[in-house]
C-alpha cells in the first residue's frame, strides 16, 4: 500500500492542535456564564425537567458534560450509546447536550424530529482536522479506498465515508471492513493507530487528533502512578501511543464505567476529560478516581464546556438552536451510520 497523506494536511492538522502556553483548557470568556448557587441550580433543573415533559423531549447527554446536566439526563453515555438512543427514541424533540457532531448524528437518524443543541458552536478539534473538500479530493485521487470515519467528524465527511465508528466499536468495525480494499481511517490518527494494532489491519491514517487528549504524556502518567501506586490507569484511545503503552486499560468512556466497576482495584487514574469522574463516582461508590492533570490543569474539553445549564433551559423554552442539515447530506451520511449500528 503506497498511498501517502499529503504534507499540507499534516501541517494543517498540527496547526489546529498546536499546544498553547498557560492553561490549554481555558474556557473562552463568553462561554464562562455566571456562577450559580446550589439553590439556583436546583431550581433551573426543576424548570428544565418540567419543560422537557411539556415538550415531549428526550435529554441525551455525553459523559463529558457538567455534573448538573448529567444529573437530569434521560440517558448519559458515550457516542455509541448516544447514537443508539437517538436511533430508537420516540420523543418529539431530541435535546442533545454534547458537541455539534453528536447533535448532527441524532438529526441524521431522525430527520423528521426537532433536534436542539444548547450551543451549536460547540465543535471538536477532530472535526476541524478533516475538511470535507480535502477528503473528497483525496478520495478522487485514490478511488480504491474504503473510508472508515470516527464519528467525531462533520456530516459532510460522514457523507463521504463507507462506515462510521466510535471509540466503543472501532475495533469491531475495522475488523469487518473488506480485506481487498485499502482502508483510510479519518480523522483521529491516535485512535486509528491503536485500532490498526488491535486488528492487525494496515490503515492509512488521517493526521488529526484531539487537542485535549494529545496533551497527556507518559511522563505525567508515571508521575501519577508514583503518587497512587495501587491505582489502575484507564486511558481513552484518543491519547498518544506512549500514554496507552503505560495504561492498564484503553477504552471508550462507557467502557470505563464497567471496567472500573468490575475491576477489584479501589483506585483509578483516569486519562480523559475530567467530567468523566462524576459518573464514575456515582456508579462505582467506595472507589477513588484521580483525573490526570496536564501541567497542573484539570483537562476539560473547551467545546463540551460551551453547553451550560442556563443555555439548556433557554433551549427548551425556545426550541432553539435547532440542527438543520440538507436532505442530500443527511441521506448520504445516514447509510454509513446505519452500517455502523448494524455492524456493532
Ligand atoms: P466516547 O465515544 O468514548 O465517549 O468519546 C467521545 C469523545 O469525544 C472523546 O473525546
Ligand atoms: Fe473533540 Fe477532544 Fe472535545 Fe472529544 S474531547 S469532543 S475529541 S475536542
Amino acid at each position: 500500500m503506497d498511498i501517502k497523506i499529503p504534507e499540507h494536511l499534516v501541517q494543517y492538522c498540527q496547526n489546529i492542535v498546536k499546544p498553547v502556553s498557560g492553561n490549554p483548557f481555558q474556557i473562552e470568556e463568553r462561554d464562562k456564564g455566571t456562577a450559580l448557587s446550589p439553590e439556583q441550580i436546583r431550581r433551573m433543573q426543576e424548570d428544565i425537567l418540567h419543560l422537557k415533559k411539556e415538550r415531549n423531549a428526550v435529554l441525551l447527554v455525553h459523559n463529558y458534560q457538567a455534573p448538573e446536566i448529567q444529573d437530569i439526563a434521560d440517558y448519559v453515555g458515550d457516542s455509541l450509546g448516544l447514537s443508539r438512543e437517538a436511533a430508537k427514541t420516540k420523543a418529539e424533540v431530541i435535546c442533545f447536550c454534547g458537541v455539534n457532531f453528536m447533535g448532527e448524528t441524532a438529526k441524521i437518524l431522525n430527520p423528521e424530529r426537532i433536534v436542539v443543541l444548547p450551543d451549536t458552536d460547540a465543535g471538536c478539534s477532530l472535526e476541524e482536522c478533516a475538511p470535507a473538500e480535502e477528503l473528497a479530493k483525496f478520495k478522487a485521487e485514490h478511488p480504491e479506498l474504503f473510508v472508515v470515519s470516527y464519528i467525531n467528524c462533520s456530516s459532510a465527511v460522514k457523507a463521504l465515508s463507507d462506515v462510521i465508528c466510535t471509540s466503543g466499536n472501532a475495533v469491531r468495525i475495522v475488523s469487518k471492513c473488506p480485506k481487498d480494499r485499502p482502508i483510510l481511517f479519518t480523522p483521529d490518527q491516535n485512535l486509528g493507530s491503536w485500532v490498526a494494532k488491535q486488528t492487525g489491519r494496515k490503515m492509512i491514517l488521517w493526521p488529526g487528533c484531539c487537542y485535549a487528549h494529545a496533551l497527556f504524556t507518559a511522563e505525567a502518567v508515571n508521575q501519577a502512578k508514583k503518587e497512587h501506586p495501587e491505582a489502575k490507569v484507564v486511558a481513552h484511545p484518543e491519547c498518544l501511543q506512549e500514554v496507552k503503552d503505560v495504561s492498564d486499560e484503553v477504552c471508550s468512556t462507557e467502557k470505563m464505567i464497567s471496567y472500573c466497576r468490575e475491576n477489584p482495584a479501589r483506585e483509578f487514574i483516569i486519562v480523559t476529560e475530567a467530567n468523566m469522574i462524576h459518573r464514575l463516582q456515582k456508579e462505582c461508590p467506595g472507589k477513588l478516581f484521580f483525573p490526570l492533570r496536564v501541567r497542573g490543569y484539570l483537562p476539560e474539553c473547551r467545546h463540551m464546556k460551551k453547553i451550560t445549564l442556563s443555555k439548556l433551559l433557554d433551549t427548551l423554552r425556545t426550541l432553539r438552536p435547532q440542527i438543520h442539515l440538507s436532505k442530500e447530506i443527511m441521506d448520504q451520511a445516514r447509510a454509513p451510520i446505519e452500517r455502523m449500528l448494524e455492524w456493532s
